[in-house]
């Protein structure tokens, strides 16, 4: 068995679609990891019989903290952790406990509308202003610079025809639904090889 976490703080649409898209003979979703204990992808988890790990950097009552996270992730062990809308920027000697072995989805072609600030509908405001005719999505390796890791896979769309960054945000949330079980997929068929 292949096993993952899955990150999210937000509704958590891209969790679901891993949930839902990626083979369970193959793929084992562990636990879903969240800083915030009451949003959708944490009701996802608790309605599939999904472990769920609250965590956060201040001492807060119910929620690990990232060194107690690192125990519990590699006492199952965990394969490759996924973020899939986690909004809080990860500590970097977590990072380095799970060297590229940790990904994420942003909702832009990288590297363009990337880096600190750029989540949610900030992304697709600023393709938006830039006139671009296509976006898409990227899964990238998570390195301590926001969105800033080796790239893994990319899915561009046109957007020629629309007409605000909300529209955008829903065209680029189709292509994430798919590129995201598929990367999963190729990560659990180790087709993924990182050369040096
Ligand atoms: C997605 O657009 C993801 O790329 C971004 O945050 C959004 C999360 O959406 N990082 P959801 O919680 O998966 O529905």
């Amino acid at each position: 068995m292949f096993n993952i976490a899955v990150f999210a703080s937000g509704r958590g649409s891209n969790f679901k679609s891993v949930f839902e898209n990626t083979s369970k003979e193959k793929i084992r979703i562990c636990a879903l990891v969240s800083d915030i204990k009451d949003c959708g992808a944490v009701e996802f988890a608790i309605q599939n019989e999904i472990p769920v790990f609250l965590v956060s950097s201040k001492n807060q009552t119910g929620f690990l903290n990232y060194q107690e996270l690192i125990l519990q992730l590699k006492k199952i062990p965990v394969d490759l952790i996924v973020l899939a809308g986690f909004l809080k920027m990860i500590p970097g000697f977590f990072i380095d406990e799970f060297e590229e072995k940790i990904i994420n989805i942003h909702p832009a072609l990288l590297p363009d509308f990337g880096g600190k600030g750029m989540y949610g509908i900030n992304v697709h405001k600023a393709v938006f202003e830039s006139a671009a005719k296509v976006s898409g999505a990227t899964v990238h390796f998570v390195d301590k610079i926001y969105d800033h890791g080796k790239i893994i896979a990319q899915k561009s769309v046109d957007i020629t025809d629309l007409n605000s960054p909300e529209e955008i945000a829903e065209r680029v949330l189709k292509i994430e639904h798919e590129l995201l079980p598929f990367v999963v997929e190729e990560f659990a068929d180790q087709k993924i090889i990182i050369n040096n």
